[in-house]
């Protein structure tokens, strides 16, 4: 893949709010995990887990992200994926004490970031949900009592015509500098 087919891609990629009723593949879904799952991470730690539900099971899902009347769309979705905090490794652990810098948080952001471009590169619509309720959460896709759930990914084709919108971001001069 060239730059401008990785920045077509990067474009393309938006929360999408609105799902067509259209099934998505078991098989798809779970390759898209399997692709995201190789994202880098401090000291090769993965500290993570994948669970994801398709089809009917998401109905339920969705509720546990649905609090307080938000994230409504969440119940059109084709597929939920939960990314949880796994174990991690020792040079992680030692790395993080010695530099006070824990990267867990970071490194399930990566594999969020991998997730959500891996379905659009597949044709589908994603949205990563941070507003979670989660013992509602554990018991829906049957996790532990102590399950630590990052954030869920809705992922669905997106309803037709629905509209690809121009990127809100800081101005570059905000962002980005030359040192
Ligand atoms: C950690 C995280 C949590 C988010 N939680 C929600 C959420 O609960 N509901 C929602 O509709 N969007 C959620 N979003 C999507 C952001 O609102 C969205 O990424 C941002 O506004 C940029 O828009 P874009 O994704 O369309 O480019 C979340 C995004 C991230 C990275």
């Amino acid at each position: 893949m060239d730059l401008d087919s990785f920045e077509e891609l990067v474009l393309k990629r938006q929360s999408c709010r609105e799902f067509s009723d259209m099934p998505v593949d078991d098989a798809l879904v779970e390759r898209i995990c399997r692709i995201a799952l190789l994202a880098p991470s401090a000291c090769n730690a993965q500290p993570w887990k994948l669970y994801f539900a398709v089809g009917d099971k998401c109905r339920e899902i969705a509720k546990g992200v649905q609090d307080l009347g938000m994230n409504k769309f969440a119940s059109e979705a084709a597929a939920l994926i939960a990314v949880v905090e796994g174990k991690s490794n020792l040079t992680a652990k030692v790395g993080a004490r010695i530099k006070d810098n824990e990267f867990t948080r970071h490194d399930l952001g990566m594999l969020t970031a991998h997730l959500v471009l891996a379905a659009q590169s597949a044709g589908l619509g994603s949205c990563i949900l941070g507003w979670r309720n989660e013992e509602k959460l554990r018991a829906s896709f049957g996790l532990e009592k102590d399950a630590k759930i990052a954030v869920v990914v809705a992922l669905g084709y997106p309803k037709e015509g629905y509209p690809i919108r121009e990127k809100k971001r800081k101005p570059l001069e905000e962002t980005l500098k030359k040192v």
